[in-house]
């Protein structure tokens, strides 16, 4: 089995990655439950937000020097509007909430361990910067979906057991085009929050 390094790059040092890391979204993202039919362009514009934020991170999983996972973070606060919302018409303190994007894995590296260190990588830049709440949401899909591979595992028991909670009340809508489907259609993706403080 080839070795797998974890190297983190925030700011400018995201950008010479950044056509790499859009592909492999955008092949990962194509399969169950995100059935996403990316672009480049629109990958490009949404990473170049983590090059310009000064807190946020990209967690990098190499094989030799060939990317093959990644995992991103920023505060809830410089986030897509999108994701904001919910926790605005909550009434929640959006300050205090560092916003994980999303993990990303090619298959054939999964189940060795590397989805935890991206969490881990990430709580604690989160915990570096003094951020009490880590965060991040998934796509509802039904359990009837015809996409749905046969044997298909829900990433849940994973999430409760790096001490998240799901929180339907707090609920993204976000919008694309589902590679089966002809345009674009909205989703609903229910955050999950881990607080290192009892009252948030
Ligand atoms: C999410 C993802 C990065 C996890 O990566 P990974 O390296 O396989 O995760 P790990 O090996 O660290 O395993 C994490 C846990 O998930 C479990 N797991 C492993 N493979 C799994 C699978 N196919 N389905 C569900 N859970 C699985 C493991 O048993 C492990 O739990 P444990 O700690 O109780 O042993 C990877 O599955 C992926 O890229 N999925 C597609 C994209 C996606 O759905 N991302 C999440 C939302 S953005």
């Amino acid at each position: 089995m080839s070795m797998v390094r974890i190297e983190t790059v925030t700011g400018g040092s995201v950008l010479p990655w950044l056509e790499d890391l859009a592909a492999l979204r955008i092949r990962v993202f194509r399969q169950f439950p995100y059935l996403y039919d990316g672009s480049m362009d629109y990958e490009r514009d949404y990473l170049a937000e983590y090059a310009e934020s000064e807190r946020g991170l990209i967690v990098l999983a190499l094989d030799q020097d060939r990317v093959v996972g990644c995992s991103t973070g920023l505060p809830l606060a410089e986030a897509d509007a999108a994701f904001r919302r919910p926790f605005v018409e909550a009434g929640r303190d959006l300050e205090s909430v560092f916003y994980f994007g999303e993990s990303v894995l090619e298959a054939e590296y999964r189940g060795r361990g590397l989805g935890h260190q991206f969490f881990d990588q990430r709580e604690a830049h989160a915990r570096r910067l003094g951020y009490p709440v880590t965060a991040f949401c998934a796509v509802v899909r039904p359990p009837d979906h015809p996409l749905r591979p046969p044997g298909y595992r829900v990433l849940d028991g994973f999430w409760r057991k790096r001490g998240y909670r799901p929180f339907p009340e707090l609920q993204a809508r976000f919008a694309w085009k589902d590679v089966d489907q002809a345009g674009e259609t909205q989703k609903s993706l229910v955050f999950w929050l881990k607080s290192s403080e009892p009252d948030h």
